[in-house]
């Protein structure tokens, strides 16, 4: 396992419906190293949240990991017992979702919801949950941890929801922190805020984070390794800086250009036309074929394998590095 705290390979994920089997995720393979922050990007319906339930253990019951692997520090998270599952979900790996309200108890206090996190992995004195309840609150950027511990949960704005559900999220000093869209529902300024404030725990503390978001614009202000998903498939992942400058897969491009930036406030951003296909839909052999404006016969008929482009650089299209499509007249 070396370096890495997380090791995901060929997992797929099955959704079983009317007595039918679909792939939501689809055989996708990556790593998270330790103390790294990594991206999953991709539109709406990808298949990344998914990713992120598998890893915890929230799947629905009529949907299922069915292949691969995946190796939480060491230990192969599919085969856990639920009682060291139990150990693993809120301590070692935590999660914190798009929807603050939902995931908060509106009837309890902060602090008691707070320092429930730590009660439940381990046997600390009252004192002890509300010093890391204190700490755990200053730590998210909350301005009075004291003041806050008191409050309930509709006294606080969403910005400050987040940060509690952050504070939740890193009590119990986790190794990975997976973040489901953490800053989809706030405004600019609250979303770059959240942003500093993973990145600056994961400084401090060296927990790993898997950053999970639609837009590329978020992923890139604090991931150092991005891997872009369509359709329950990784088509392109590499380091961010090179996948923002040298993008190859079309979709990735597409990607790319739908980045919200200030200088083009009040004009409508370029989106990929088309949509992400349902997944009752049956794909091509390269998911993206349909919606690509450079695909050709062989997208539609035979599965794009794994290109390396540069050291972690990587790319699933047949497209070569140039960003042409391979000429059909090369022999070899
Ligand atoms: N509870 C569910 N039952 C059936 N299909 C679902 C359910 N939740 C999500 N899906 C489908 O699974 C696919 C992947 O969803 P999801 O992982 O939530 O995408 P993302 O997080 O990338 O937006 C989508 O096509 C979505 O419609
Ligand atoms: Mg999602």
């Amino acid at each position: 396992m070396g370096e890495n705290i997380l090791e995901v390979k060929h997992m797929t994920v099955t959704l079983y419906e009317n007595g039918e089997e679909y792939k939501v995720v689809n055989r996708i393979s990556f790593t998270v190293g330790k103390g790294e922050i990594v991206g999953i990007v991709g539109e709406s319906g990808c298949g990344k949240s998914m990713t992120a339930l598998a890893l915890q253990d929230l799947l629905k019951n009529h949907i299922k990991v069915t292949e691969g692997s995946m190796m939480f520090d060491g230990r192969d998270l599919r085969k856990v017992t639920p009682a060291e599952r139990r150990q693993i979900n809120g301590k070692d790996m935590t999660m914190i979702f798009q929807e603050p309200m939902t995931s908060l108890n509106p009837l309890h206090r902060i602090g008691r919801q707070v320092g429930e996190v730590l009660q439940l992995h381990g046997s600390y004195s009252h004192a002890e949950i509300e010093k890391r309840t204190l700490e755990a609150l200053s730590m998210a950027g909350l301005p009075d941890p004291a003041k806050t511990m008191r409050m309930y949960p509709h006294e606080l704005s969403g910005g400050m929801r987040q940060r509690v559900m952050i504070a939740m999220g890193i009590i119990a000093s986790p190794k990975l922190l997976i973040a489901d869209e953490p800053t989809t529902a706030l405004d600019v300024t609250t979303q770059a805020h959240v942003l500093e404030l993973l990145q600056r725990i994961n400084q401090q503390t060296g927990t790993a984070v898997l950053l999970i978001s639609h837009d590329l614009g978020v992923i890139n202000k604090i991931c150092s390794r991005v891997l872009v998903m369509y359709a329950g498939k990784i088509v392109e992942q590499g380091r961010t800086e090179d996948i923002l400058r040298n993008p190859i897969h079309p979709y990735t491009k597409g990607l790319i250009a739908s980045i919200p930036t200030r200088r083009m406030k009040g004009v409508p951003l370029a989106s990929i036309p088309g949509r992400v296909p349902p997944v009752t839909e049956e794909k091509p052999p390269c998911p993206f074929a349909s919606r690509c404006d450079k695909a050709d016969k062989r997208c539609f008929t035979e599965y794009p394998g794994r290109k390396t482009i540069s050291d972690e650089h990587i790319l699933w299209c047949h497209i070569d590095k140039t960003g042409k499509k391979p000429g059909k007249q090369s022999k070899l």
